[in-house]
């Protein structure tokens, strides 16, 4: 997904707006540019890469006014260049944009029969050319801007710029977010509150479909069928240096260290708090549902899998857990039955949006379980959950991980209460479990010295495994994903036992084998599995308890201990080594950790 930022204001727009994009850079980082009212005319600075790159621009040629709009991309149509740079321009206009215009060919098509064609490979340059082709035809900016959005196939979060206008800026949603942000007699437009944050915390959320028009006086919103429509106005407060690495060398290790605090925020909320009891005991209702169905994609989705072990094992209630791009193109069958649950951490992945809208009306409910309580799953669903993780700025998932994974187990012991598949006895002790997890998680992080030596040899490899069994199993999945986004060394997650049926011919010297055992029921199969592998040279890495490790030593090539902590809970523990292990390693091969290449924060297309 892209970053996008505006302003009506009374000071210099430009550092302003590059402030914005810090905040949003996050979201892509392919490139950056900003555009101007300077003296009524409208000029752009754009530059490849990041953000620092067009800061540089700036400071030797500087752009002037106090009317602006910018943007940080993460390339959809064209390639990562300056020419395919937003904001885009043509004539009097200027447009940034998230999202991807569906039906750019065929405008692209009705222009060229007008003798306007594009001059850049990217989607967005024809909602400026369609816009300023309006205007050429007579139409105001504003009336250009509704004509031009009237047109568009697809999902976007739009601001438009004009040529002559010191005090205007239309802004568009649909499909991706976007919110006006209220100041004195200055105006914002942004992707997010946190973009926001530096300048105000009184947001009104663009709906689906809404036009913005924008002045320092205000904002007047137009619903979907242009009719005048009112938006609430919102104080959100967003930590503005959630925004600062706070000390620490990425965002990503602040965020791991994170972890106990804001996993104690997340059990207290919904095991304690009323306000989270409340929410759980109005919002769900597991009586009359006899089939789960979770859809996500990446960690999210892997934090489903890790979910459905403890919906079937204490709940007894079936599950199926779909990755959001297969699911929603499937069809799957579903009946009033069926509670959908929808995990996401931005809230605006476009897949997991679409699937959660092809569930409406067809399920119990939808369950989002969601880190941007104003997004637009949390909107969409019957009940959002928050997972209270704070924002996620590295692009890695890792806090926002293990507290999707405390709301999950939440819901699967209210499950288990609703079906009385569990004995009070049962609940309390295994809640009692789950409000440990903070400070196991924070025992966990004991073993970041062993595991950044560990680190400094796997950084070395070109490939890995990860191994897990049972509801370590999609940890070993997450494992594989974490070091393979960070440090760019091909990983693969398998169940243990699966390896021996195919994938165990990859193993010799040069394939490093972490393994994922705390000792549990199914420890004495996994080591079974590591024999398999050290018996034809694998190196094995074990992450494991004090009797695991005492148990299953010998031959290792290295060994990480775990506090013991017997609980089916035992995989958001076991998370901290896996997020530490791909940092690490990460950090040794000296990849961009918060913003690794090719990637974006939250893929708001599809
Ligand atoms: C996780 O480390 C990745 N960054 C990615 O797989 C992410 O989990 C996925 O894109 C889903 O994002 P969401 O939780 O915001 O929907």
């Amino acid at each position: 997904m892209c970053g996008i930022v505006g302003v009506l204001g009374k000071h210099q727009a430009a550092p302003i707006l590059v402030e914005g994009l810090k905040l949003l850079e996050y979201r892509g980082y392919d490139s950056a540019g900003i555009a101007t009212i300077s003296d009524g005319r409208l000029e752009r600075r754009r530059a490849l890469g990041k953000l620092v790159n067009l800061s540089d621009i700036l400071v030797h040629e500087p752009l002037r006014g106090t009317a602006g709009i910018g943007h940080t991309r993460w390339a959809t149509h064209g390639a990562a260049n300056e020419s395919n740079a937003h904001p885009h321009a043509r004539g009097r206009v200027a447009v940034v944009h998230n999202g991807i215009i569906e039906n750019f060919r065929d405008l692209r098509a009705f222009l060229s029969e007008h003798q306007v064609v594009p001059e850049t490979d990217t989607d967005t340059e024809t909602v400026a050319m369609l816009c300023n082709w309006y205007m050429e035809q007579g139409s105001t900016p504003v009336e250009a801007a509704k004509l031009t959005v009237a047109r568009l196939e697809g999902a976007y979060a739009l601001c438009f710029l004009f040529d002559g206008e010191e005090d205007l800026i239309i802004a568009a949603r649909k499909g991706s977010p976007l919110a006006v942000g209220w100041g004195e007699q200055e105006m914002y437009v942004g992707s997010d509150a946190l973009a926001l944050a530096p300048m105000t915390d009184e947001i009104t959320y663009l709906e689906e479909g809404d036009i913005a028009v924008i002045t320092r006086a205000g904002a007047d919103f137009l619903d979907a069928g242009f009719h005048p429509v009112s938006r609430p106005r919102k104080r959100v407060r967003v930590n503005a240096n959630a925004a600062d690495k706070g000390g620490y060398k990425h965002f990503m290790a602040k965020e791991i260290a994170e972890q106990p605090s804001v996993l104690g925020e997340a059990t207290e909320y919904y095991l304690r708090d009323q306000t989270g009891r409340q929410l759980l005991r109005e919002g769900v209702d597991f009586a009359d549902i006899d089939r789960v169905v979770m859809v996500a994609c990446g960690t999210a989705a892997l934090a489903c899998s890790v979910a459905k072990y403890w919906f079937e094992q204490l709940a007894g209630l079936p599950v199926e857990v779909d990755i959001a791009s297969e699911f929603r193109y499937r069809e799957p069958p579903l009946s009033k039955g069926t509670l959908a649950i929808f995990v996401s951490q931005s809230g605006e992945t476009a897949d997991t949006l679409a699937a959660m809208r092809y569930c409406a009306g067809k399920v119990a409910r939808s369950v989002a379980i969601v880190n941007v309580a104003e997004s637009s799953i949390a909107r969409e669903s019957d009940i959002a959950l928050p997972i209270l993780a704070g924002p996620e700025i590295g692009v890695a998932s890792t806090k926002a991980f293990t507290c999707q994974l405390v709301v999950l187990a939440v819901l699967a012991l209210r499950a288990s209460e609703q079906r009385g598949t569990q004995d009070t006895t049962r609940i309390e002790a295994l809640e009692a479990q789950l409000r440990h997890v903070p400070g196991m998680v924070s025992e966990a992080m004991r073993c970041e010295d062993r595991i950044q030596a560990v680190s400094s040899q796997l950084a070395r490899r070109r490939h890995a495994l990860f191994l897990g069994r049972g509801v370590m199993f999609p940890l070993a999945l997450e494992g594989a994903l974490k070091l393979k986004e960070i440090s760019y060394i091909h990983a693969e997650g398998y169940a243990s036992g699966e390896l021996k049926h195919g994938p165990i011919a990859l193993i010799d010297e040069e394939m490093p084998v972490i393994v994922l055992a705390p000792h549990d029921a199914v420890f004495d199969k996994t080591v079974s599995n590591m024999q398999e592998v050290m018996a034809r040279g694998g190196q094995i890495a074990m992450i494991s308890d004090a009797q695991g490790l005492e148990l299953a030593s010998e031959g290792l090539w290295n060994g990480i201990e775990m506090p013991t902590f017997d609980s089916i809970f035992a995989p958001i523990v076991y998370a901290v080594p896996v997020q530490l292990l791909a940092y690490y390693t990460a950090v040794e091969k000296g990849t961009d950790v918060d913003q690794p290449r090719n990637l974006a924060k939250s893929v708001t297309v599809e």
